[in-house]
């Protein structure tokens, strides 16, 4: 059992969950496309810094228990292999198998009779059994019975990867039977709390499901918000009161960004319209539309906070406080913080940003340009959903 496992992918979450394998003593052959990624990583360097207690593992198994390669012929001894690479939407919504399947082929053209294959990449259900296996089977030129396929979705979040690992729950599901039993055993040698369900459908959507459950729940707070503004209630203190074991209001935001939440539901919708089943994701949807929505709405709060400096609009300095897609993390795919500043930029308004993460060159490479807020008439922190000039505009 304790033979080398492949990790495809060293990304923000294949290489911690290569480095949590390796860590428990097992042989990890890491294959990525990216050189130069491979070269720091086997020599112990960790490429993802913000990612809490990866520097250590890495330091420790890069170059020996964890070996990075670019080559996938390097991994041809392993028996599993685990493809975690990501999958895009284009400008539709519609999902770009392109790096996925590019991946896959490439672990078929060395896949041998009885090695197990596990997709952890989030996919729209059904995509293991419907793609994966052809496309591995065709590069392969194996019959798909001759090897054993599984899904387990990565569930970490980002900074807080290898404790995710450790001990969140974890499910894990097989094409058929043995894929599923063999999957099991193999994953429960690193990870603790794995929990085998009965096919790589269920698995697939467990992970969905888990990021409609979120986008739904931040649309709904993001609409009481609204309705408490109008109505001149205080919703931070009627969501603290409101909220009990039964109930659990979130905070109202800019809207929803990064890799995940926003992109999966997308999955289910998709789907439901090529099936013409539209009644079956109105919710989504909605949710969807109303969570992209509030970077206009919180763009017209500012625009209204504008109005209240004593200086003709288009010189009243706006300082937004943070354009990454959430706090503490340096990534800005899908942030709704940017496109709010770009809202207020395209209306002609002096907009400026003052993020934490970022030095005033790394603001201008993003299009704006860097102002403490001290220097500021209107600073807008899009993290507290708050203003903090020129007092509570909201
Ligand atoms: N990052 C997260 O917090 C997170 C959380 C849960 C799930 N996921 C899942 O993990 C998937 C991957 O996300 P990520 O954040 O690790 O992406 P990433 O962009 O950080 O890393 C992807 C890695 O895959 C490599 N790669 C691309 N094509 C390849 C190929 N053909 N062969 C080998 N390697 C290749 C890239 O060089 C890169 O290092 C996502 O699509 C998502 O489904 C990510």
């Amino acid at each position: 059992m304790n033979q080398a496992i492949a990790v495809v992918g060293l990304g923000n979450a294949g290489l911690p969950l290569a480095a949590v394998i390796a860590d428990r003593g097992i042989q990890v052959v890491g294959v990525d496309v990216n050189e130069k990624r491979c070269q720091l990583i086997n020599e112990g360097r960790n490429p993802i810094p913000q990612e809490e207690g990866l520097g250590d593992l890495i330091k420790r198994h890069g170059g020996r228990k964890l070996l990075a390669t670019p080559r996938f012929e390097d991994a041809s001894d392993c028996r599993t292999f685990i493809i975690i690479v990501p999958l895009f939407v284009d400008q539709s919504f519609n999902p770009d198998f392109g790096i996925m399947e590019s991946a896959v082929r490439s672990v078929g053209r060395v896949l041998k009779k009885g090695d197990l294959v596990v997709l952890e990449t989030t996919v729209p259900p059904g995509t293991t059994e419907a793609l994966v296996q052809s496309w591995l089977a065709e590069s392969s030129g194996l019959d798909s019975s001759d090897f054993h396929l599984a899904y387990s979705p990565e569930r970490i979040m980002t900074g807080y990867s290898i404790s995710r690992l450790r001990e969140f729950p974890k499910v894990i599901g097989g094409r058929d039977e043995e894929s599923g039993f063999l999957a099991h055993q193999v994953y429960s040698s690193f990870i603790s709390n794995l929990h085998l369900v009965s096919s790589t459908r269920v698995a697939e959507l467990i992970k969905v499901m888990e990021g409609c459950y979120r986008d739904v729940n931040i649309a709904l707070a993001n609409e009481l918000f609204k309705i408490a503004q109008d109505l001149d209630v205080n919703f931070l203190e009627a969501r603290q009161n409101a909220n009990h074991q039964y109930c659990h209001i979130h905070l109202p935001s800019t809207g929803v960004g990064g890799h995940c939440i926003p992109v999966y539901p997308w999955f289910l919708i998709k789907e439901m319209e090529k099936r013409e089943g539209f009644d079956n994701c109105r919710l989504l949807r909605t949710a969807r539309e109303l969570n992209d929505d509030m970077a206009r709405y919180w763009a017209e709060k500012i625009l209204l906070a504008c109005l209240h400096v004593d200086r003709p609009l288009s010189l009243v300095r706006i300082c937004i406080k943070g354009i990454t897609f959430r706090e503490g993390v340096k990534e800005f795919y899908h942030s709704r913080n940017l496109v709010l500043a770009k809202i207020l930029r395209d209306k002609g308004l002096d907009v400026y940003v003052c993020d934490p993460l970022l030095s005033p060159e790394e603001t201008e490479q993003k299009g704006f340009r860097y102002l403490s807020p001290e220097e500021a008439d209107v600073v807008f922190d899009p993290f507290a959903i708050s203003f903090e000039k020129p007092g509570d505009a909201g």
